[in-house]
This record gives structure tokens, sequence and C-alpha cells, in this order.
């Protein structure tokens, strides 16, 4: 039988599906998330590990769209999540936009 070869498969080629740039979250004068650039290659496993309070969560806050960064850009699967393009411009991303990319993401709380 032919197979394609695991190159070919989506999800196991390397491709991004998370990208975090230069994203800042503050509370106040509490700076939580200064700056954090990662990515996230499609089919990967990624624990997140820190202390209590040092931002975990909240990194999945952002992804889920539930907290936005004050500066910064999140794409999730080639699509911008915080921002969308408008005019060719990049812009902060408007209810219509956030609603659709947020389809692609899920979150089980522990
Ligand atoms: N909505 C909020 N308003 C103000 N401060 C907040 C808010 N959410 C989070 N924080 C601050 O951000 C810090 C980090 O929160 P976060 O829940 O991301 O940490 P964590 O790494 O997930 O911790 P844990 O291991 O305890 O789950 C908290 O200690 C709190 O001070
Ligand atoms: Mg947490």
């Amino acid at each position: 039988m032919a197979t394609e070869p695991l190159t070919q498969n989506p999800g196991v080629d390397g491709s991004e599906l998370i990208r975090f740039d230069h994203v800042t979250k503050r509370f106040g004068d509490n700076t939580l998330l200064d700056n954090l650039d990662f990515t996230v290659a499609s089919g990967k496993h990624v624990p997140l590990i820190g202390p209590s309070g040092s931002g975990k969560t909240t990194i999945l806050r952002l992804l889920m769209t539930l907290l936005k960064p004050e500066e910064g850009t999140i794409m999730v699967d080639g699509d911008y999540l915080t921002h969308e393009e408008k005019n060719g411009k990049l812009v902060p991303a408007g209810e219509k936009h956030t609603r659709e990319v947020r389809k692609k993401i899920g979150m089980v709380f522990q």
C-alpha cells in the first residue's frame, strides 16, 4: 500500500502553529509578560513550566482571546489573532475577526 511520506502529513511537517512576537502583557504596574517571543510547530506538545504567578495561564488566556496584549502580535495557524489586515495595514482585531480565528483554538481548564 502506498503511503504519503510523513513530511506531507499536515501537523507533523514542522509548520508553525503558534507565534508570539514581542508580546507584552501588563496588569497595572505589573509587567507579567515582557516582550515574549516564541513559536510552536504544528503537531508538537509543549509544556509551559514556571513558578506560580509567572504567567503560564496568562499566555493561554491570550491565546483564547480572553485577554489582549498591550504590545506585540500573536498568530495562530498563519492568522493574526490580535490584529487584522485592513487596506494593507495591521490594525487591532475587531470582534468579527477575533471570533473567526478563535474557532481554531480550544482550552480545557485543569
Ligand atoms: N486579571 C488580572 N488582573 C490583575 N492581575 C492579574 C490578572 N490575571 C493575572 N494577574 C497577575 O498575573 C500573575 C500571573 O498569573 P497567571 O495566572 O498567569 O500565573 P500562572 O503562571 O498560571 O500561575 P499558577 O502556576 O499559580 O497557575 C498573577 O499572580 C496575578 O498577579
Ligand atoms: Mg496558572
